[in-house]
């Protein structure tokens, strides 16, 4: 196993990295491109063995088809491993963007059953910029639906997980989250989320990052997967990955080993979690976690430039 320490206001004891079951609920409209079950099923069973012991999924990936295939392999191992963290996240309904109490009752039934559980150990409001901040604090609404799960003990912690910065902030001031998940917006190419990691650490809330490689180019490279936080993208930012890549093959490291530790080196950081969908990838994270990168590299890597703007600003306007 590796290291762990407690994940701010939690209980829980996390690994720096942490296994992202987005593509694993097969997802090819996000990711362009399908994963078979058997795969799937392959990487969590390798997951529950590695020395990486967080696990993230949430009720939305592949409208609970991750959470079914985690929930197989949960069965087979007659639950989440002694020293394991399974986290999932409570969602609207995709089909009708419905986010009302009721339906996060319904969402948080749907995980319990899916992955075999009576209990879960870290449920996190999932992408609260779906609806208006009103609706989801009000009385019966979103908000008070899972600190009431929290208070029964059907969830041990509630956390937060979601995109616009100045939308999480407005949550985490509400002080009802132990953790926050970010993502695409701490990265080498992109940091709009300073000022939500400061809020946190004043907090004293977890802070865990995700999408370390802005969903695949950092990783793949920018002419095998020219995209960031799930949207194409070319110009300026895809000059600025060039650079980047030839910086590090100029010091012998590979671009990925750069992305993830640009995350993990960051000692605000609890945990990073990445996602992928192969058995390999599990010895190749670790590895690029525990590369020598020499210190230049990091100046060198943010002379190319970043973004302070949100990925995705003309999304939610
Ligand atoms: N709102 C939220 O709370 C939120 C939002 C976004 C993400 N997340 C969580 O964070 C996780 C990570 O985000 P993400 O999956 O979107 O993006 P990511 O971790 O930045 O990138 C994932 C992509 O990187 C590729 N990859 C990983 N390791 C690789 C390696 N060693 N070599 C080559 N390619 C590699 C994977 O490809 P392969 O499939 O080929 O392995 C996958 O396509 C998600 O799975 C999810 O659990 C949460």
């Amino acid at each position: 196993m590796l290291p762990t320490r407690k994940l701010g206001k939690t209980s829980l004891d996390v690994t720096a990295l942490s296994i992202g079951c987005a593509p694993l609920g097969n997802m090819p409209d996000v990711f362009q491109y399908e994963v078979a079950e058997a795969q799937a099923l392959d990487v969590i069973r390798a997951a529950f063995a590695s020395p990486i012991n967080f696990l993230d999924t949430a009720a939305s990936y592949g409208d609970g088809e991750s959470e079914r295939r985690i929930g197989l392999v949960v069965r087979e191992l007659k639950g989440v491993p002694m020293g394991y963290v399974l986290a999932t996240k409570a969602d609207r309904d995709l089909k009708t963007n419905d986010f009302s109490g009721d339906q996060m009752k319904r969402s948080v039934e749907r995980s319990l059953k899916l992955l075999g559980l009576d209990r879960i150990q870290l449920m996190h409001l999932h992408d609260p910029e779906w609806a208006p901040f009103d609706q989801l604090t009000a009385k019966g609404g979103a908000l008070e639906v899972l600190l009431k799960y929290r208070e029964q003990g059907v969830i041990q912690h509630l956390g937060l997980g979601g995109g616009p910065i100045d939308v999480m902030m407005r949550y985490v001031d509400t002080d009802a989250f132990e953790a926050i998940i970010t993502h695409n917006r701490y990265t080498l190419l992109n940091r709009s989320a300073e000022p939500l990691l400061a809020q946190c650490v004043n907090k004293g809330i977890g802070i865990i990052n995700a999408a370390p490689y802005g969903s695949g180019v950092l990783a793949k490279g920018p002419e095998n997967y020219p995209r960031y936080c799930y949207q194409e993208i070319g110009g300026e930012m895809l000059e600025r990955i060039r650079k980047m890549d030839a910086l590090c093959k100029k010091h012998s490291v590979p671009l990925g080993a750069a992305a993830l530790q640009f995350s993990t080196r960051d000692p605000r950081i609890h945990s990073t979690i990445v996602g992928f969908s192969k058995i390999e990838r599990i010895q190749q994270t670790v590895d690029w976690l525990n590369w020598k990168i020499p210190a230049e590299l990091w100046a060198e890597l943010d002379a190319v430039g970043f973004d302070n703007e949100d990925p995705e600003t003309n999304r939610w306007k």
